[in-house]
């Protein structure tokens, strides 16, 4: 359409407002239904940069290790149980002293590297039990 009608434009214009402000709406709101705190995620964030990325590097992004978000983390993880994120985290990493990371710091890098991957966060805390039979989203 080399022209467009302006009631077109117009009408494109309001379904992006709606769309961007149904977004930003998604990421303010408590989502009862989410994985993990934000508060555990804002912890993870730090002990991921202390510990984890030397080698993941600071945007996950992968270096000596490989990437920890987008394809190459779904690739490995989607429709797995959090059991198996939770052993890499926890028992196999970091590479040079695996199994030296804390229960808390294991699970809060665990919800920072969920948030990285667009699991939305919510009210109840992601624990180290009862959650790592649950199986992460297909994607
Ligand atoms: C000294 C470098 C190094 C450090 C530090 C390190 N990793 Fe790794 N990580 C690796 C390497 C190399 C691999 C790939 C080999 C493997 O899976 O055993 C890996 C694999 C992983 C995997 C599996 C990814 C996949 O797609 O299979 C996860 C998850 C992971 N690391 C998380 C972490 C976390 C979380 C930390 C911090 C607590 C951490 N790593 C610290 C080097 C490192």
């Amino acid at each position: 359409m080399k022209n467009p009608p302006r009631i077109f434009q117009l009408l494109m214009l309001a379904a992006t407002f709606s769309l961007v402000s149904t977004l930003a709406l998604s990421q303010s709101a408590p989502n009862p239904a989410g994985w993990y705190t934000a508060a555990q995620a804002v912890n993870g964030a730090k002990a991921y940069q202390k510990t984890c990325a030397s080698c993941h590097r600071a945007a996950l992004q992968g270096g000596m290790g490989p990437a920890l978000v987008g394809r190459q983390f779904w690739l490995t993880y989607a429709g797995k149980k959090v059991s198996t994120l939770w052993s890499a985290v926890h028992t196999t990493m970091p590479m040079t002293a695996p199994g030296s990371v804390s229960a808390r710091n294991s699970i809060n890098i665990m919800a920072f590297l969920l948030q990285k991957n667009g699991v939305p966060a919510g009210t109840t805390p992601l624990n180290d039990t009862a959650d790592l039979s649950k199986a992460l989203p297909a994607n």
